[in-house]
Formats: structure tokens, sequence, C-alpha cells
């Protein structure tokens, strides 16, 4: 196959997973930017026969078994990891687009992993599968970026504060199920912190920790990255935080941190000091909190951003991707 092909113009688009929260809000974020798009097929399982909002349309959701790929120019994909696993690489090998949301080929050397605001350029290599990063992966980079394009930093350390949502349509069911009870108990999702996101490792380090720094690595090309994280889950619907923590050998300016960050595609730089929740609906990541201090001839620099995990952490992400494939005016 033919390395960084474009889409057809006004392709025809499928979604698998169209009813989970990644799915609603990918139909949500299509419709907002109008991705032109000859047809849209809806795909699922438990849904099938359900129909779904588009815009002003109803769409039917179709068992994803019966997909054929030579009804698709464009496949997104949020389902599940195992089912990636399974059936994309039919799709691709049959000339299908496919743009992946979940976790299966975000290290596979050949697939890009991108984030449009900072490698693009990665998508001229796909060879029909771009992956999407994982949600908190994209907010922490966006934030990252612009810092150590300024300087090399010997050591990073990032502490989440994850929503919910992250965890897919029926943890955040259960997580308002639980809240409207009387009582918070400790291990609920709703009245504590969870101190793992996943199962842990013989070394005691969750799969989305390895993620953070993996992916982070991959997409800032840089494979040595110092990053170590600790990756907490919270009482939040949508919006996952995380508090940045950076040393650099040479020593930053606060003034030179703001103005690269203020500068940075994606992100919003806020000197108040608002709440994770507060980025819900937003396509930016917010950043907030930005400190620095001298310190051993180098510089500490902290701060802390959000980004909604169901936008720009998984539909906008993908749908800018789509964007930049698509192979002529992007107007109907
Ligand atoms: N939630 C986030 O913040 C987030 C962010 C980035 C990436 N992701 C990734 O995106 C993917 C979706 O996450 P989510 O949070 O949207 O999960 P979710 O709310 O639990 O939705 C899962 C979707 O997968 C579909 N599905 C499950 N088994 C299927 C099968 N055998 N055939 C066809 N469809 C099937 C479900 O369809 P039915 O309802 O029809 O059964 C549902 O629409 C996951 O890979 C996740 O890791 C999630």
């Amino acid at each position: 196959m033919e390395r960084g092909r474009k889409i057809v113009n006004r392709p025809r688009v499928g979604i698998v997973g169209a009813s989970g929260l990644v799915g609603r809000t990918l139909l949500r974020v299509l419709a907002e930017r109008r991705l032109p798009c000859r047809e849209l097929r809806l795909f699922g399982l438990r849904a099938v026969g359900r129909e779904l909002a588009f815009g002003a349309r109803r769409l039917g959701v179709e068992a994803f078994e019966d997909a054929r790929p030579s009804d698709l120019d464009l496949l997104f994909y949020a389902g599940p990891a195992a089912l990636a696993r399974e059936r994309l690489a039919a799709f691709v090998e049959a000339g299908v687009l496919v743009i992946d949301k979940s976790s299966v080929h975000r290290l596979d050397p050949s697939v890009p992993l991108v984030v449009p605001e900072l490698n693009a350029a990665a998508l001229g290599q796909h060879a029909g599968l771009v992956a999407t990063p994982n949600c908190t992966t994209i907010g922490v980079v966006l934030a990252l970026a612009p810092l150590v394009a300024l300087a090399e930093p010997d050591a990073i350390v990032v502490t989440t504060t994850q929503a919910i949502s992250g965890v897919g349509r029926e943890a955040l069911e259960a997580f308002r199920a639980a809240r409207g009870a009387a009582e918070r108990r400790p291990g609920s999702v709703d009245g504590d912190v969870w101190t793992h996101c996943g199962a842990l490792d013989a070394e005691g380090c969750s799969e989305e920790e390895h993620k953070l720094r993996d992916e982070s690595r991959k997409i800032l090309a840089r494979p040595a990255l110092a990053l170590d994280a600790t990756t907490l889950r919270v009482p939040v619907e949508v919006g996952h935080g995380a508090s940045l923590w950076l040393r650099f050998p040479a020593t930053l300016a606060r003034g030179d941190v703001c103005a690269a960050l203020e500068r940075a595609p994606g992100v919003v730089l806020r000197t108040d000091a608002p709440g994770q929740a507060e980025v819900a609906g937003r396509d930016e990541v917010l950043v907030s909190r930005v400190r620095t201090r001298n310190a051993e001839g180098g510089s500490v620099v902290q701060l802390f951003c959000a980004v909604d995990n169901l936008r720009k952490g998984a539909a906008t992400n993908a749908v800018q991707i789509a964007e930049l494939l698509l192979s002529g005016p992007s107007s109907e």
C-alpha cells in the first residue's frame, strides 16, 4: 500500500463503537466540524437496531460483524482493544483507512501515533492505519511540547487525576447511580480516589502509567524522555487533569515558559486556577498554575493541565487526523 495515501474526497465513513462515550462524541464532533462524507454507517454490538443522533438526523446502528470493507473508505474505531486486534487488519488490507482510538497499535513502530498540532508530518508514513494516543497522553504532550522545545528536561514527574468517563460508558453510569446514594463509601467510584488506573504489573506500575511515558516518547520523538507517572482516578465525570513537574539543567525564566505555552497550538494558558472539569466541552488543553524556581544551576517548572478526555483526548483528535488526510477541499 502507498504510504501516506489520502482518503477519497467525500468518503464513505464508518464508526465502530458509535453508542459508546467516544463514539457518541465522534458523532457530535463530525457534525460540528462538517467532515464531508458521502455516507455514515454506525456499528456496534448491543446497540444494534437503536438510532443515534447525527446533527438533525438519526442513524441506525448495524452489527459490526456484518460490516464489509468494500462499503467503506474511512473507519473510526472506538471499540474494545481485543476486537481491534482481531478485526482491523482486514479493513486495512482491503484499502479502508482506519483511525484507531484503541491502545492496540499505538506503539507499533510502523503505525503513526498522531496529535495533529505536534506531529502531523508522521501521517505521511501511514500504511492504512493511524493510531490516536491515550486520552491523558494527548493533554500531557500538548502541555509538554512547548517546554521541551525550550530546553531538554532531565526529569519529568506527572501525577494525573483522571475522570470516570475515561473508563467507558458503564463506569460512568455506575458513577452517576452511586452518586445518588446517600453514603459515600471508601473504595467506591464516587467516594474515593483510585490510586491505580487498571491492573498493576510486577513493578507496581499501571498500564496507564506505561502508556503515558511510552506514547509521549513516540509523539515527541524523544525515546529517552525521563518521564515517571502516577495515574489516579478521581470522582469527576469528564476532564482528565495532570500535574507536571519538570527539572531542567538550564535556567528558565517564568516569562519565557508562559510565552512558550501561550504560543503553543491547542493550549490555552490560564492565569486563574480553573477546576479540571471546566475543560469539558472544549477542544483545547487548559494549562494553569505555572510556577518556576531556580534549583542547582537549573530550573524546576510546575504546572497543571486539563483535557476533555472524550473530545480532544479522543474524538476531536481523530477527526482532525481525518481532515488532514482528506484529498480534496473540506467544504461540501
Ligand atoms: N473514554 C475515554 O475517555 C477514551 C479516550 C480515548 C480512547 N478511548 C478508547 O476508545 C475505545 C472506546 O472507549 P469508550 O470509553 O467509548 O467505551 P464504551 O463507552 O464502553 O463504548 C464501547 C463501545 O464499543 C462497542 N463494542 C463493544 N464490543 C463490541 C463488538 N463486539 N462489536 C462491535 N462493537 C462493540 C460498544 O457497542 P454496543 O454499545 O453496541 O455494544 C460501545 O459502543 C476504547 O478502546 C478506549 O480504550 C477511550
